[in-house]
């Protein structure tokens, strides 16, 4: 079973990012021929680029490695170190009507919004069926926004076999279990638009002074306290085991401590879980030129496999002449 992803280099990774999909991610790379690819080329339509992007992209992928991605196991590049990707963009872009990318909510909702759309935000999920195309995966594993693009290089690869043969393999889109959506610091959904993350790689300090803003209730320190609705406690849940959970339920409902204490433990519990992500990440930021090395073989070990796609369609489509 060949699986596939692309993950977009957009900064630093919440806790939110972590529970709601980096982590099933990586549970892939266990039991599937896992091809993951940093996509560079598509953080260039929301505006990125120039140094920020160079910095972005490798960030990303030393943060990925160091949360999990096996180079032993899985193929891990960036985008834009296999060419044949824009290729396979401008051969598809002649099986794209219109209409499909008009009805893409991606660029709807950008343009809803009074962004001014570019023809990259347009034409976005041709690229993205580049990606996928190229590789022939099983499966994509998904989050709901992004079902509509898998759906849109489904349509896209039928109009090509219908011409060409069966030549590209019809993906199937996975949608990632939503684990509960993972509140922000305010409580609402987290997120790095609204400024209420509890980044993974931060420092203590910094993560510290970020989780004592939790919003809380405000109740004596001798009551008794919820913890249903607490953000605090709502938090906690992702890391704790069963056993770990009922002692915290149990210093909420004996009262004597207050939410500052619950915060206290919650920090020390968030750094504890991911301190050999940490180190991990001390070491790729240390090797740089690993990281470089990782990505390099990567993108070779894709490269074959787009080649030989690559080859086919010059030759089905009459552009090998
Ligand atoms: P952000 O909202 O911070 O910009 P992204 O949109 O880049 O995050 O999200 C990347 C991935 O992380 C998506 O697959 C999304 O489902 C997941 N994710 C982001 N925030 C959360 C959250 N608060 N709870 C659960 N999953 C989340
Ligand atoms: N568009 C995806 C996102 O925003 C990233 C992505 C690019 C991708 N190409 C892909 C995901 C191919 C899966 C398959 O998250």
């Amino acid at each position: 079973m060949r699986v596939l992803t692309g993950i977009q280099p957009s900064g630093d990774l919440h806790i939110g990012n972590y529970f709601g999909s980096i982590k099933q991610m990586l549970e892939a790379q266990k039991r599937s021929e896992t091809f993951i690819f940093v996509a560079n080329y598509h953080a260039m339509s929301s505006g990125n680029g120039g140094e920020k992007l160079a910095k972005l992209t490798i960030q990303t992928a030393t943060d990925f490695l160091a949360l999990g991605i096996n180079p032993q196991k899985s193929t891990f590049w960036i985008q834009s170190d296999v060419k044949e990707v824009l290729e396979l963009y401008w051969v598809l872009s002649s099986f794209t009507p219109m209409g499909l990318l008009e009805r893409a909510h991606s660029y709807k909702d950008k343009t809803a919004k009074g962004i001014n759309a570019n023809h990259s935000l347009f034409s976005y999920p041709v690229l993205m069926a580049a990606d996928i195309l190229l590789f022939s995966p099983d499966i994509v594993p998904v989050g709901k926004d992004q079902i509509q693009h898998v759906e849109i290089a489904r349509d896209i690869a039928i109009r090509f076999n219908n011409e060409y043969g069966d030549i590209l393999k019809i993906p199937e889109f996975k949608i990632q279990e939503d684990l509960a959506t993972v509140p922000g610091t305010d409580g609402q959904k987290m997120s790095k638009s609204y400024g209420n993350t509890v980044d993974i790689f931060s420092d203590e300090k910094k993560q510290l002074k970020i989780i004592k803003k939790i919003v809380t209730q405000n109740v004596s320190l001798e009551e008794p306290k919820e913890f249903l609705n607490c953000n605090v406690y709502n938090m906690a849940k992702l890391f704790l085991e069963k056993s770990e959970l009922v002692a915290l339920q149990n210093r909420y409902k004996a009262g004597g401590e207050g939410h500052g204490h619950f915060k206290l433990y919650l920090a020390e519990v968030i750094w504890d879980y991911f301190k050999e992500f940490r180190l991990k990440r001390e070491y790729y930021m240390a090797n740089q030129g690993e990281v470089r090395e990782i990505l390099l073989q990567g993108a070779r070990k894709a490269s074959t496999l787009s080649g030989e796609m690559i080859e086919k369609i010059r030759t089905a489509t009459g552009i090998r002449y």
